[in-house]
C-alpha cells in the first residue's frame, strides 16, 4: 500500500525527533501499521536548517499553507505552538480535509471546542497524544484503556520544569532562580517559562485531562492556577518533617456538586509514588471505579519521548483514516452528543485539606487563639509542628495539617487568624492531597 504523507509545520526539537524516530524506526512502523509513513513535505520559517534536518528525503517550504494546499498530503502535524497562527493553520487543515496531529496544549485547552467541532463536521481526526505528558501515553489510557471506567480523578505532574525545580531546591537547598535557568538550559523550560513557574502549563495539560475523563468541554477558563513561584525553601523541609514533598500539582476531581480542575503545589504523602517523581519526569495517577488506581510515569518533554507520542498518532490515524469517521474513537472520548454539562466549581467550593505555616509571637494563648479559629470554622486539626524558638527568639514558627474542608471555610478562617496580633507574617497556605 503506498505509504501515508504527512506535512510538518516547523521542524524544532520535537520535529527534527519525529523525522528521525521515523526513518530510524521506520520497518518496525510499518510493520504495525501495514504502511509505510512518510514525512514528504515540511515548512519552517528557517528553510536552511530544515533542509540540513531531513537531507533529500523531504521538500523544504517556507509557507505553511503550500503543505496545506498539498493534496497529496493525508495528515499535517502542528508543532508551532501558541494560539496565533498555529491556531489558523490547523482549521485551514482541517478545511482542507487533512488530519491533523499536534503537540499544541495551549491551543486545544483554549480553543479546543472549536477545533474538535470544524474535525467532527469536516469528518477528520485531530490527534494530541504529545499534547499531555510527552512520551506517556495518558491520553490513549485515558480515553481508551480505561473506557469501561467511571474515572474519580486525575491528578498529575504534568509539568517537568516545575518538576526538576521542586527537586532541586529540595535536594541540594538551591535557590528557585538559578534552578530555573538549568532548566531553561536543559530546554525543559516553555519559551516563557512563566508558562512552566505560574503553572499554566499545567493547566492546559489539566484542563484537557479532564475533558477526555468526564466528557466535559476544555475549559481552560475555569482552571484555578497558581504555581511555584511563591513557594519557600522551609516549606518544603517542614513538609518532609512531617512526611510529604511538595509538588505542583494538576489535578481533576468528579464531585457531586461539579468538576474540580485546578493546578497547585501541593503536599503528597512521601510513601506515595507519585511523591517520588523526581527531576524532569512526569507522572499522572488516575483513580477509577473498577481498575482502582493506576498511574503512568516517563518522560514529559524532549524530543523523542515527545516524537513517540507523535508517532503514536500518525500510526492512528493511518490505521483509522479510512474508517467510517462515526466508527472512530471520539475525540474528547465520549460522543459529541453526550457531553456532560457539569460545571467546573470555582476554586471556593473545592474541599481539601491544607499545610499552614504561621510566624507566631512564642508566647501563652497563641496555639488556643490560632485552634481555637479553625474550631469554629469546623475544621478539624491532622497535625502540629511548632519549631522550637531559637535562644533569644520570641517569635517561632507554627505549622498546622489540616482533615478536608471547603476551600471557602479555610479563606474565611485565615482571614480571621491573620487578624490575630499574635501572628506577626502573611501565613502560608498549601494544599495537601493524600491521594488514597
Ligand atoms: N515546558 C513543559 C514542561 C514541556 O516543562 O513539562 C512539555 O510540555
Amino acid at each position: 500500500m503506498k505509504p501515508i504523507q504527512v506535512g510538518l509545520l516547523g521542524i524544532g526539537t520535537v520535529g527534527s525527533g519525529t523525522f528521525e524516530v521515523l526513518r530510524r524506526n521506520q520497518e518496525e512502523i510499518k510493520r504495525r501499521t501495514g504502511r509505510g509513513i512518510e514525512v514528504t513535505m515540511v515548512a519552517d520559517l528557517d528553510v536552511a536548517r530544515a533542509q540540513s534536518i531531513v537531507g533529500m528525503h523531504a521538500q523544504v517550504v517556507n509557507d505553511a499553507r503550500q503543505v496545506i494546499a498539498n493534496p497529496e498530503i493525508d495528515i499535517v502535524i502542528e508543532l508551532i505552538g501558541g494560539y496565533g497562527i498555529a491556531k489558523q493553520l490547523v482549521l485551514e487543515a482541517i478545511a482542507a480535509g487533512k488530519h491533523v496531529v499536534t503537540a499544541n496544549k495551549a491551543l486545544l485547552a483554549v480553543h479546543g471546542t472549536e477545533i474538535f467541532a470544524a474535525a467532527h463536521a469536516k469528518g477528520v481526526m485531530v490527534a494530541f497524544e504529545a499534547a499531555v505528558a510527552g512520551g506517556i501515553p495518558i491520553i490513549k489510557a485515558l480515553r481508551e484503556g480505561l473506557t469501561a471506567n467511571r474515572i474519580q480523578w486525575v491528578a498529575g505532574i504534568i509539568n517537568g520544569t516545575t518538576n526538576f525545580i521542586l527537586s532541586e531546591m529540595r535536594d541540594k537547598g538551591l535557590a528557585f532562580a538559578d534552578v530555573l535557568k538549568q532548566a531553561q538550559a536543559l530546554g525543559y523550560a516553555e519559551a516563557d517559562p512563566t508558562f512552566d513557574i505560574e503553572g499554566v502549563d499545567a493547566a492546559h495539560k489539566a484542563t484537557i485531562m479532564s475533558a477526555i475523563a468526564f466528557g466535559v468541554p476544555v475549559q481552560f477558563d475555569k482552571a484555578y492556577v497558581e504555581g511555584i513561584t511563591r513557594l519557600e525553601a522551609q516549606d518544603i523541609k517542614y513538609a518532609e518533617q512531617l512526611g510529604y514533598r511538595i509538588k505542583l500539582l494538576g489535578i481533576s476531581k468528579r464531585t457531586a456538586a461539579g468538576i474540580e480542575l485546578r493546578v497547585h503545589p501541593c503536599l503528597v504523602p512521601t510513601k506515595r509514588l507519585i511523591a517520588n517523581v523526581e527531576g524532569a519526569m512526569n507522572a499522572v495517577m488516575v483513580q477509577a471505579d473498577a481498575v482502582g488506581t493506576t498511574l503512568y510515569y516517563g518522560k514529559g518533554a524532549g524530543s523523542e519521548p515527545t516524537a513517540s507520542a507523535v508517532i503514536a498518532d500518525l500510526v492512528d490515524i493511518a490505521r483509522l483514516h479510512t474508517a467510517d469517521p462515526h466508527h472512530r474513537v471520539p475525540h474528547l472520548a465520549f460522543q459529541p452528543d453526550a457531553m456532560s454539562t457539569l460545571a467546573i466549581l470555582a476554586m471556593d467550593q473545592v474541599v481539601t485539606s491544607y499545610y499552614l505555616r504561621l510566624r507566631v509571637a512564642d508566647e501563652a494563648g497563641v496555639l488556643a487563639k490560632v485552634t481555637g479559629i479553625l474550631a469554629t470554622a469546623g475544621i478539624s486539626i491532622d497535625a502540629v509542628l511548632q519549631r522550637e524558638a531559637g535562644e533569644g527568639e520570641n517569635q517561632t514558627d507554627l505549622i498546622i495539617l489540616t482533615h478536608d474542608c471547603q476551600e471557602a471555610k479555610m479563606n474565611q478562617a485565615l482571614a480571621e487568624m491573620q487578624q490575630l496580633s499574635t501572628v506577626l507574617a502573611p501565613i502560608t497556605r498549601i494544599r495537601k492531597e493524600e491521594l488514597n
